[in-house]
């Protein structure tokens, strides 16, 4: 299977013609999926830019609740019905400033799969918990709670970002990721009784150009989740490329 690539342009993308030039701008190998995930105002204008070609739009959250009063919120069926294929759910960003816990994650996930999207659901230890020897279980407890039962009759896409790891320009050691990613895989397929070759984690957290190819060769890491290098169109082009 080809790897999954997904750009998160957080809130740093915009005004709306930008936007239209950037999405136009990623050059793409075939056999890779290409997943470019703009602000919410922005998805649809990113959807008619991509249209017949391979990349994929995702939204960078979605409402836990399938509809109602609820305001600010937008739903897993608005993203979907504006050309939407996936969702970020459970950010860190999301997880710390907006005090999601992997109950809400579940429930985002929930109506996310519902609405006929693919959850990226995220999870990752903070630094405090790598040092005190914890990653382990809480990335397990995590993908215990954040896996909605909707999602033990397909497919399932996670997305390790160790905490310490995002925007930091540190990474941990491939050796690190192949355990961390192992680890995953057969937790999510206890919580799911899913095989694990329906199951595949991406790894996001400082991806570069010069270190996604090495990152992306490591046994069980289906892909990269991209931050700050997809802001860059040389630097994530190149990332393609790698994949
Ligand atoms: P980064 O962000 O690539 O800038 O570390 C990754 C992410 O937060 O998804």
């Amino acid at each position: 299977m080809g790897k999954i690539i997904v750009g998160n342009w957080k809130m740093n993308v915009g005004p709306l013609a930008q936007v239209r030039d950037w999405a136009r701008a990623i050059s793409l190998p075939s056999a890779v999926e290409v997943v470019l995930s703009p602000s919410t105002p922005f998805l649809s204008t990113v959807s008619a830019a991509v249209e017949g070609t391979n990349v994929k739009v995702s939204a960078q959250d979605c409402s836990s609740q399938p509809e109602g009063a609820f305001t600010g919120d937008v739903s897993a069926s608005m993203l979907k019905d504006v050309g939407v294929s996936y969702v970020i759910i459970g950010h860190s960003e999301r997880r710390q400033g907006h005090g999601e816990t992997s109950d809400d994650v579940r429930k985002k996930a929930a109506q996310a799969i519902k609405a006929g999207l693919i959850p990226i659901i995220c999870i990752g230890e903070s630094e405090q918990e790598r040092t005190q020897g914890k990653a382990m279980d809480v990335v397990r407890k995590q993908v215990m709670e954040s896996i909605p039962d909707e999602a033990t009759k397909g497919k399932i896409l996670l997305a390790y970002e160790p905490v310490w790891a995002i925007g930091s320009g540190k990474t941990p050691s491939a050796d690190d990721i192949r355990q961390m990613h192992g680890h995953i895989l057969s937790v999510a397929a206890q919580r799911t009784g899913l095989a694990p070759e329906r199951i595949s984690v991406l790894y996001g957290g400082s991806v570069k150009a010069d270190n996604a190819a090495g990152i992306m060769a490591v046994p069980g890491v289906a892909g990269v989740l991209v931050g700050g290098a997809s802001l860059k169109l040389e630097e994530f082009n190149s990332i393609l490329r790698a994949a």
